[in-house]
């Protein structure tokens, strides 16, 4: 099963968007594959609905987003037609999901990635997340259950967590959104704890020896990240 820090393992696969090759294909943007149980279930629809809405919010953070379930092909074209000709949902209406969705009904992929989990089911992959970097490396793992629906403002805020920490050099405390407070490096690797405590370096501010904080805001997190 890929952890975190793995390279992500490397397949190709034909989807809705024609052939592709991960990660190869998505080197140089951060791409999020998820995984859902079956193509014309409720639960599955209302994640695609609420996931294809977003999907230029991903973009503008330079992520993009790749499907996966046990279906073929047909069922998959069958499935997003009928999102898009049929369903409405909590003001989502003619939503056309226009991000690959991989048909793996050899279960490859799958297995590949620890999509199936046999003691919640031997058929049908579970709701996994795998947060991707521009070189290819997985970098966040969520794994939900199969009756449990996705939370898409919370994978959008892991994407933008993540390039923070990247792009400052930086930790993000519980509950983070660009503008809150971000936890500096642990002393050592940069400045002594005793400078901290100090109130020497600028900016930080140290509730204890090991848990200093410090601003970036908003509009600077937004700026260095949101269409690079
Ligand atoms: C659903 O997406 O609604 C669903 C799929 C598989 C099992 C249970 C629920």
């Amino acid at each position: 099963m890929p952890r975190i820090g793995d390279k992500a393992p490397e397949f190709k696969a034909v989807t809705t968007q024609g052939p592709i090759h991960f990660p190869d294909d998505y080197m140089g943007s951060w791409s999020i594959l998820f995984s859902h149980p079956a193509d014309f279930t409720p639960v599955c629809t209302s994640e695609f609905m609420t996931f294809a809405t977003m999907e230029e919010q991903f973009a503008d953070a330079n992520c993009k987003l790749v499907g996966l379930s046990i279906d073929g092909l047909y069922s998959h074209i069958a499935w997003l037609r009928t999102i898009k000709e049929k369903i409405e949902y909590k003001g989502m209406k003619d939503v056309e999901v226009k991000f690959p969705l991989i048909e793996d009904i050899s279960m490859d992929v799958a297995t590949l990635y620890g999509m199936i989990q046999p003691n919640e089911d031997t058929t049908k992959a579970v709701r996994a997340v795998f947060f991707v970097d521009p070189e290819g490396v997985i970098r966040a793992v969520i794994y939900y259950p199969l009756s449990l629906g996705r939370n898409f403002d919370e994978l959008y805020r892991v994407i933008i967590a993540l390039q923070a920490a990247d792009e400052f050099g930086i930790a993000t405390p519980a509950d983070w959104r660009p503008g809150d407070d971000v936890i500096v490096p642990p002393a050592g690797s940069c400045g002594s704890a005793e400078s901290r405590m100090a109130g020497k370096e600028e900016g930080v501010d140290c509730k204890d020896w090991f848990f200093c904080t410090k601003k970036i805001s908003k509009e600077t997190v937004l700026k260095a990240i949101l269409k690079k």
